[in-house]
């Protein structure tokens, strides 16, 4: 596991290395707004090198990180894309649009319009209602798998276009593996909706579909999905949760104070899972890797596609050994591609 050092030397390099555009969805509250906070003080003293898209509903929280970020490091460049619901493909359509409108403009110093990182962390609070959404999918198995899926196919074209290998960063509960039995494989929605089958199923599908992708961008495009941790932040007090979860949380913060993640490092893992040491498949390079290079989800150095916990940290056995055939990666995603070409097919009739 790498060790709070090795994180922080490894972030400290980045500014030395070509500037960065960086799109960060579901960050106008909690980890990512950690995320865009660890950024500017990563760049603090390298400001033109880094230009931030803070994708989300609420400006006004957007802008306060925009002043953070410009006040800690002057020179960087924030925007924001205003997004209405990050469940709907459709929606997803519209942001990346506006992103490419923008990046179309005129490429950071310079250079041509790219994204080089990709972070995702929209979601309900576990606790929330999730409804069907009007394109058919579950809210919340949208936000964190469907809708980061799509994102990436979206945004693809801008990712290819970055200069050094982007990195497509998934916050929810990469390595947290359940045991999986081999004639119910969880692909799609699970019939009996809970917070486990949810998280059972996303992790499952997002595992095989970001190999499926790190094999589609080999050398070009690395997909690592991230447990972050305990984390505190706004989804705990939100009135979104019943009125006892927010009373015991108050209680229960203080007694696993010792497990939590602060706000600070939750975000120097994040930009830490940016570096070469989550390489493209088959582009790893081991000089200069801070911490060296991490295994993939098939245990192969430098594979492309990561399932790390709290600390970037990789689980030590093949993901999902029990159950992985040849086919299941196929699987996932023939499931993944067939569930977003319908709604496609019926954004593009309804336009
Ligand atoms: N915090 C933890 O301890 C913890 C632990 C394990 C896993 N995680 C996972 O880490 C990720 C981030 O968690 P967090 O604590 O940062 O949660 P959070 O503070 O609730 O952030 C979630 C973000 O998603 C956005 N969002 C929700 N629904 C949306 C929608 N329909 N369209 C667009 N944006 C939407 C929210 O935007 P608004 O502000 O506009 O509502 C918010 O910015 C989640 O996937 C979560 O499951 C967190």
């Amino acid at each position: 596991m790498p060790n709070l050092k090795t994180i922080q030397a490894g972030i400290a390099k980045l500014p030395f290395g070509p500037p960065k555009v960086v799109v960060l969805t579901g960050a106008t509250t909690g980890i990512g707004s950690y995320i865009a906070q660890a950024l500017a003080r990563t760049y603090a003293s390298h400001g033109s090198k880094l230009r931030v898209y803070i994708v989300g509903r609420k400006r006004e929280r957007a802008e306060a990180l925009f002043k953070f970020g410009k006040e800690t490091a002057p020179g960087s460049d924030w925007r924001f894309v205003e997004a209405r619901d990050l469940s709907l493909m459709a929606d997803v359509d519209l942001v990346v649009r506006e992103i490419e409108r923008l990046e179309g403009q005129g490429g950071l110093e310079g250079g041509k319009g790219r994204v080089d990182v990709l972070y995702m962390s929209q979601a309900l609070s576990p606790m929330q209602e999730s409804k069907v959404t009007p394109e058919g999918l579950d809210t919340q198995l949208s936000l964190l798998y469907y809708s980061r899926i799509h994102l990436i196919r979206r945004l693809t074209p801008l990712l290819l276009a970055a200069p050094t290998p982007a990195h497509c960063i998934s916050i929810f509960a990469g390595s947290m593996e359940s045991a999986v039995t081999p004639t119910s494989l969880p692909i799609g929605t699970p019939s009996q909706y809970t917070m486990t089958t949810i998280r059972n199923t996303t992790v499952f599908m997002k595992t095989f579909a970001f190999e499926a992708l790190a094999a589609q961008h080999a050398g070009k495009i690395s997909f690592t999905h991230i447990y972050p941790g305990l984390v505190d932040g706004p989804v705990f007090y939100s009135d979104v949760n019943p009125l006892w979860f927010r009373v015991l949380w108050r209680v229960v913060k203080v007694l696993v104070s010792w497990y939590m993640t602060s706000p600070e490092v939750c975000g120097d893992v994040m930009v830490f899972l940016s570096t070469g040491k989550y390489a493209a498949k088959g582009a790893a390079n081991e000089e200069g890797v801070v911490g060296g290079v991490a295994c993939s989800t098939q245990r192969e150095l430098g594979g492309g596609a990561y399932g790390v916990g709290q600390r970037g940290d990789e689980n030590k056995a093949v993901s999902y050994a029990n159950v992985r055939k040849e086919d299941t990666g196929e699987k996932v995603w023939k499931h993944t591609v067939r569930t977003l070409e319908e709604i496609e097919k019926k954004i593009t009739a309804s336009s």
